[in-house]
């Protein structure tokens, strides 16, 4: 009986908490009224006039001053970070898992996270203000693989871009089916820098995912798209010794570009890059990748499969990426190796494992997880 009592309060009091929470996001949406807002950016050098209430994020980007975003605002991703000097309440429960103790102390917040409801003092690097929004025509869609698609973009307005290869886009999405919301998301660029007037994305269809199910099955080649562009510090740093790439899936796309441009600057550093993939199905790009190591005199593509079927007749490497990479970098000097990597969380953090139990050092660690 006791036990019963005690369970119903628990119930009631949540039921009437979450009553409570959900009152307050409705009155919140529809009844605060926080008038016009001033956002300063970099002591005076821009000052914005914003309705109060929305996010710093979308406030900002309304404004077309974009921060880099790769969950489109879900407080996910923790990429849309902005040191706020003034005008912020204490940090939100939301934002703790995305900051470290020395970026709370530097007043980094999760613009995505933080609502403007009075005027606010931020700042932002000077570099953001590349960041540019782009209409774009949807060229080609065709399939690289039963699961990747090759989206081909023609800028319209404006027609170029200028970007650092390794760089991503966020594309934007439309409304379909139940999706009513547009969303936006990071693909990486997978052409050369050079091909100013279109973008080329890999997208690896993931099940039930916003995005990529309207690439795969509702984007029509002829259709214009929205996107913002170029984004993200995953480049190709100074240096003269061996760079060690490693990717898997879409992970490609990045790669193929910095490969690209390294090939179209005559660069003569060495490159050894291992692509992870399941089966024989799963890999592409090979035609693209022999002819670059053609062009490229000291580039080596290694692909591997980790579970490869009888009739792929696979006579390659095996096993998951680990297992040749951890081949390759063992009992040698590894001083001053580079590494890239893309791909999934869990392929990069086992790969880092790798590389640093080898003596390659994490400041010269360089990857862009795709999650
Ligand atoms: C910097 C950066 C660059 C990226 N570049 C590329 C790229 O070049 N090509 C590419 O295909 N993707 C890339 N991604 C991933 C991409 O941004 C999206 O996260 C992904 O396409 C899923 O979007 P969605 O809207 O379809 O799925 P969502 O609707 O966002 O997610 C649906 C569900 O799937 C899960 N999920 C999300 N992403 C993945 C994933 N990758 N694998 C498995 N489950 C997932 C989510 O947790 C959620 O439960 C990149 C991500 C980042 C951060
Ligand atoms: S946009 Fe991803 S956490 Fe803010």
């Amino acid at each position: 009986m006791a036990i019963k009592m005690v369970l119903l309060s628990v119930v009631s009091v949540t039921g009437i908490s979450g009553i409570l929470a959900a009152l307050l996001v409705i009155a919140e949406r529809y009844l605060a009224n926080y008038g016009e807002c001033k956002i300063d950016i970099n002591q005076g050098n821009k000052v914005l006039t914003v309705q109060g209430g929305a996010s710093l994020l979308s406030s900002l980007g309304r404004e077309k001053i974009f921060l880099p975003s790769a969950c489109g605002g879900r407080g996910t991703c923790g990429y849309c970070k902005c040191k706020v000097v003034e005008g912020v309440g204490p940090l939100l429960p939301t934002e703790e898992p995305l900051l470290d103790p020395k970026e709370r102390e530097q007043q980094i917040r999760i613009a995505c996270q933080v609502k403007v409801k009075q005027d606010l003092k931020i700042m932002i690097p000077e570099e953001l203000f590349n960041i540019k929004e782009f209409d774009a025509r949807v060229a080609v869609l065709k399939d690289l693989t039963y699961d990747i698609k090759l989206l081909r973009l023609q800028l319209l307005d404006p027609p170029e871009i200028t970007f650092k290869a390794g760089q991503y886009a966020q594309l934007q999405t439309k409304p379909y089916e139940n999706v009513k919301d547009a969303v936006s998301r990071a693909y990486s660029m997978a052409s050369p820098p050079s091909s100013q007037n279109h973008i080329d994305l890999m997208i690896r269809l993931v099940p039930e995912g916003i995005c990529t199910t309207w690439v795969h099955q509702y984007l029509k080649e002829g259709e214009q798209v929205k996107l913002i562009a170029p984004v993200g510090d995953f480049y190709v740093r100074e240096g003269e010794g061996e760079m060690i790439m490693v990717a898997g899936g879409s992970g490609m796309a990045p790669l193929a570009s910095i490969l690209e441009d390294l090939a179209e600057k005559k660069s003569e550093r060495k490159i050894t890059y291992f692509f992870g993939a399941v089966k024989k199905r799963d890999l592409f790009y090979l035609d693209e990748m022999h002819a670059l190591e053609q062009r490229l005199p000291n580039f080596r593509f290694v692909p591997a499969l980790s579970a490869p079927d009888p009739e792929d007749g696979w006579e390659g490497e095996t096993g998951l990426i680990t297992v040749p990479l951890q081949n390759y970098i063992q009992n040698r000097d590894n001083t001053g190796v580079q590494a890239y990597m893309c791909g999934s969380p869990g392929m990069i953090n086992a790969c880092v494992g790798v590389l640093t139990k080898h003596g390659i050092e994490k400041k010269n660690i360089f990857f862009d997880p795709f999650a």
